[in-house]
């Protein structure tokens, strides 16, 4: 194992593959900004991409990596089927156009973004093509995003492979216990999208919302260890056993938030950032979700 996969701090996944459990993050990152972007990740050590179909930029994900002269077997790429293209047929076809983008004849791990819980039976459809998928090698590992415990209990119901990831919205003012244990049961990774609450202050999603990065609790622990707030919360999420994909755009932070495997929080600390939590989300509820809200079409280059 080379340096970065150590720093990267693998976690094995139900299947065996195993995935750095922090991640770079490219929600919302310009197309244009995203592949100077994530060669800025690469070279400081990131070894796990998280993209998206509905983020528009795997192309430039694709570029990034290959512009970064780091191995393509040394990089795990993840990223995730939107919900316009659910069903058999056009998730078989999702992969393929994510593959063209990226550039890749194998994804690492191939996600769906949400349950589209007024259409159960075409995501369902689209969970059994992840899972021929899976069976053809065309990806190493599948899972879900979004999916709360009871929308994973009728998944589990009526396919076979067990989902290795779910990623849910998930920072100290939102940890969703009731998922993570569903999760845990299940043997399903828990990943945090938002994992330094960036949902809360998004233009657009929630600006007007307190910002996790200036709560006073994680601010007196950040200065006990001499870091930031945005490693505090990354090292309380991997210290949890989660993954993390946190987004940056900028050089400073991109490193920064890498640079978390130099010190470890406290059983107290841990707790005291536990108890953070609002049980307010930031992001979209899960079950008001349907394609019509979000009107958003994967086109095929
Ligand atoms: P930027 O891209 O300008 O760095 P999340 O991944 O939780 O959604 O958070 C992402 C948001 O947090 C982005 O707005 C990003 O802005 C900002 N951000 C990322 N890393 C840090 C950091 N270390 N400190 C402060 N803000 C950060």
């Amino acid at each position: 194992m080379n340096n970065a996969m150590t720093l990267n701090n693998p976690l094995a996944l139900n299947n065996g593959v195993r995935m750095p459990a922090l991640g770079y993050g490219v929600f919302q990152s310009a197309p244009e900004e995203t592949a100077v972007a994530v060669e800025a990740a690469l070279a400081a050590g990131y070894r796990h991409i998280d993209t998206a179909a509905g983020y528009g930029n795997e192309r430039e994900v694709g570029e990034g990596i290959r512009r970064s002269g780091v191995d393509r077997d040394d990089v795990f790429i993840e990223t995730k089927v939107w919900v316009s293209d659910y069903g058999y047929d056009q998730t078989l076809h999702a992969f393929e156009k994510s593959a063209a983008k990226l550039g890749v004849s194998q994804i690492d791990l191939l996600i769906l973004h949400q349950p589209m819980p007024q259409h159960f039976e075409r995501t369902l459809e689209a969970y059994r093509a992840l899972e021929q998928l899976l069976a053809d090698g065309r990806v190493r590992s599948i899972g879900v995003s979004n999916f709360m415990p009871h929308h994973l209990a009728a998944l589990r119901e009526r396919t076979t492979v067990v989902p290795a990831v779910n990623q849910v919205e998930l920072h100290p003012y939102f940890t969703q216990p009731a998922v993570q244990r569903a999760n845990t049961q299940l043997g399903i990774v828990t990943q945090a999208w938002s994992p330094i609450g960036g949902i809360t202050f998004y233009p657009g999603w929630g600006e007007n919302r307190e910002s996790v990065l200036e709560d006073p609790t994680i601010g007196r622990i950040a200065e006990a260890h001499g870091k930031t707030p945005a490693q505090v919360m990354l090292r309380w999420h991997l210290q949890r056993g989660r993954s993390v994909i946190p987004k940056s755009t900028n050089a400073e932070r991109i490193a920064q938030n890498i640079d978390v495997f130099d010190f470890a929080l406290t059983d107290d600390q841990l707790k005291n950032i536990d108890a953070l939590d609002r049980g307010v989300r930031g992001g979209p509820d899960p079950d008001d979700v349907d394609p019509s809200t979000w009107n958003l079409e994967i086109p095929e280059l």
